[in-house]
């Protein structure tokens, strides 16, 4: 079942830094960027179009995609809603990205809206979007575990499944937001979301809170995924997530992957250069529930 190679998308810039207390400058989330890119990353999550009131961190995204523009880079940005989606794409933003939580309780805390009042609202984004001829990446949160409601069924999952593959987004992407999937659950959901959906293209999103992160990305290759998204450093976090911690490290998904084999076109001593200087940004120190 091991691939030879796998797609690594750093998503650092974005879910590294949206839940880092203190003020990051524009000119250092540059920095970062730039390093990642030395690094071979082909594709980077680095902006956010959300409510500068809900994540501050994000307030200079225009900015920050203008940068992304000039460097020629194919970066992802966040668009909850339709208002994000016109910022996107005032800025020309290559791709973007919709998400919605597959637990109604979390998706009304993170934006604000049901899930299905938020699916609602992707239709119309993703059309236009699409329209507008944008790589769509659609986000299903909190696909394992909720930190409100506890176990999310694979009914749930599938029912924001479902209405993204029948809209045509480029990649679903499965994200265990709070970081409490473990093996068995990820190659269970996996097996069968890939089996309904052959065809789909699926990126899996780990956070690492009880250090399972590692695990999950061979129990998710077990089932046929060979996209993962990372973060240098281990940052990461959704600021409506309570107990969430980072995204699985880009260094330890890396170093894993390669030693075994398999191609990521990313070069790790600039990797574990990036990834130094994206914990240098953080004033998060603890990470994960065992540490
Ligand atoms: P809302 O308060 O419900 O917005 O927030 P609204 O539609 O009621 O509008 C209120 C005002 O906000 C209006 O302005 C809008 O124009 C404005 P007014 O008329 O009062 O002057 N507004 C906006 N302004 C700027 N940008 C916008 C925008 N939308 C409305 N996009 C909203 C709804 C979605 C905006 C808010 O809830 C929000 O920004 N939430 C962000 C939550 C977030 O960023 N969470 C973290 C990312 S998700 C995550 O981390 C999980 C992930 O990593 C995957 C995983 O781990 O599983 C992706
Ligand atoms: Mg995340």
């Amino acid at each position: 079942f091991f691939p030879k190679e796998v797609e690594i998308i750093e998503v650092g810039p974005r879910d590294g830094l949206q839940n880092e207390p203190n003020p990051i400058t524009t000119e250092q989330k540059k920095d970062l960027i730039d390093r990642l890119a030395d690094s071979g990353f082909k594709r980077i999550e680095t902006a956010s179009f959300v409510h500068p009131k809900w994540v501050p961190q994000m307030a200079d995204s225009e900015e920050i995609a203008a940068y992304c523009n000039q460097l020629g880079l194919t970066y992802i940005a966040l668009t909850p809603n339709m208002k994000a989606l016109e910022r996107a794409l005032a800025m020309d933003v290559p791709q973007i990205a919709v998400f919605i939580g597959a637990s109604n309780e979390f998706n009304k805390r993170n934006v604000n809206r049901t899930t299905d009042e938020s699916l609602k609202e992707a239709e119309i984004l993703i059309r236009e979007a699409k329209h507008e001829g944008k790589f769509i990446r659609g986000y299903i949160s909190m696909a394992f575990k909720c930190p409100f409601q506890g176990y999310v069924s694979f009914e749930e999952v599938n029912h924001v499944c479902s209405r993204f593959v029948d809209l045509g987004v480029d990649e679903v992407d499965i994200g265990d937001t709070n970081g409490k999937a473990d093996p068995k659950l990820v190659y269970e959901r996996f097996a069968r979301l890939t089996d309904l959906y052959p065809n789909q293209t699926f990126v899996a999103h780990f956070h690492d809170t009880y250090k399972m992160a590692l695990a999950n990305v061979i129990a998710s290759m077990q089932a046929g995924i060979t996209k993962f998204d990372s973060s240098a450093g281990g940052l990461g976090g959704c600021p409506y997530s309570p107990g969430s911690t980072g995204n699985i490290s880009s260094e330890e998904l890396i170093y894993m992957v390669e030693e075994m084999g398999c191609t990521t076109g990313i070069n790790q001593p600039k990797l574990a250069e990036a990834g130094k200087y994206a914990k240098g940004l953080s004033s998060v120190k603890l990470k994960g529930e065992f540490i």
